[in-house]
């Protein structure tokens, strides 16, 4: 892409493709709810209200989730290239109505993980089809617990029968709940399908829900059921959770989503999300007192080792780009 201002030390190319690295994360609905603006010497992160589901995500939790993403991804890609991201999330007057801005804190050379995750980030993807049934390995688990925290979030790993048939109930009620409210169906059908550069088209929606299966997945009129073809069933299901509510939390617990779905990438896995059971207020109450009434649930994924499936599509570049403000 050309025409772009340099900004952190980096020219115009290399700008554009830091911010195609951010794109690549994850959106409900694949509404890609994010923003830049390049600011001098700084780049700036905003939410692209545009891009709100008013009905599915009435308080913009999820959007924030999603841009909380799309910013692990850009502070990933910097690094990368020996940058040290230094990130004010809600920066309030400095940037008014930015989600977050970073700038440039000198060099470090790229570790060994960096590399790693930043080589997952075109490979990972939802994948809404049946995962294999091969148990997880405890390590593996731990990988993603780990990669949680160190995005001061939490990853609340379901084990026991009993929260596991509690949750199942509770994403089966939000799952009705939604299948009633016609505002949500009309999002839903607004972005399923085939669009050019956005919205979860048929091949990456999975396969056709049955009767049989436990873990009620949104229907995105997927493609149809091959005959005798079930879910595993013993996905690995955790529920991400935030420390505190509010803004801030909800970008962090992003980051920590974008970290945690990295890694499951970087080791084989991949993951799909069961929102229902957060998007419906008072279902997330309920779910919030199974796992323990403190910690904040922010969503809630099923995770295994998959088959391939295909990217989803994504906006260009010059497509995200808020006005330049020019170097005072
Ligand atoms: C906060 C959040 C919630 C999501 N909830 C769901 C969900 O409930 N069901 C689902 O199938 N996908 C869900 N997704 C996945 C998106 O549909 C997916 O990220 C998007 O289509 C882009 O595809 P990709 O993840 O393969 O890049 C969610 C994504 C985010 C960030």
């Amino acid at each position: 892409m050309t025409g772009l201002t340099g900004v952190l030390g980096l020219d115009g190319h290399e700008v554009a493709e830091v911010l195609a690295v951010a794109t690549l994360a994850p959106s409900v609905h694949n509404t890609q709810p994010w923003r830049f603006r390049l600011a001098g010497d700084c780049i700036e992160l905003h939410a692209d209200p545009a891009r709100r589901l008013p009905a599915t995500d009435p308080e913009d939790r999820e959007l924030r989730l999603a841009c909380g993403a799309a910013l692990f991804n850009l502070c990933l890609a910097l690094r990368a290239r020996g940058i040290r991201p230094l990130v004010t999330l809600v920066p309030g007057g400095d940037a008014p109505g930015a989600l977050a801005t970073i700038r440039r804190g000198g060099h470090r050379d790229p570790d060994d993980e960096t590399r790693e995750l930043v080589r997952a980030v075109p490979i990972r993807r939802s994948n809404r089809k049946p995962f294999r049934d091969a148990a997880i390995p405890a390590a593996h688990r731990y990988a993603l617990v780990r990669a949680a925290e160190q995005e001061r979030s939490w990853l609340h790993v379901v084990t026991d029968h009993g929260e596991r048939a509690r949750l199942q109930g509770l994403v089966a009620k939000a799952h009705r709940i939604q299948r009633e409210d016609p505002a949500v169906r009309a999002e839903l059908a607004e972005w399923t399908g085939p669009r050019s550069d956005d919205g979860v088209p048929p091949a990456s929606g999975g396969i056709r829900p049955a009767p049989q299966d436990e873990w009620a997945l949104r229907d995105f009129q997927a493609v149809e059921r091959p005959p005798g073809k079930d879910y595993e069933s013993d996905p690995l299901v955790v529920v991400l959770c935030s420390f505190q509510e509010g803004p801030l939390a909800e970008l962090q617990a992003g980051q920590a989503l974008q970290r945690v779905l990295l890694t499951a990438t970087s080791l084989g896995m991949s993951g799909s999300f069961m929102s229902q059971a957060i998007e419906v207020r008072p279902v997330r109450e309920e779910l919030r007192r199974a796992i323990g009434g403190v910690i904040v649930p922010q969503t809630v994924l099923r995770i295994g080792f998959g088959s391939p499936v295909p990217p989803a599509p994504r906006r260009s570049v010059g497509d995200l780009l808020m006005d330049s403000i020019s170097p005072g």
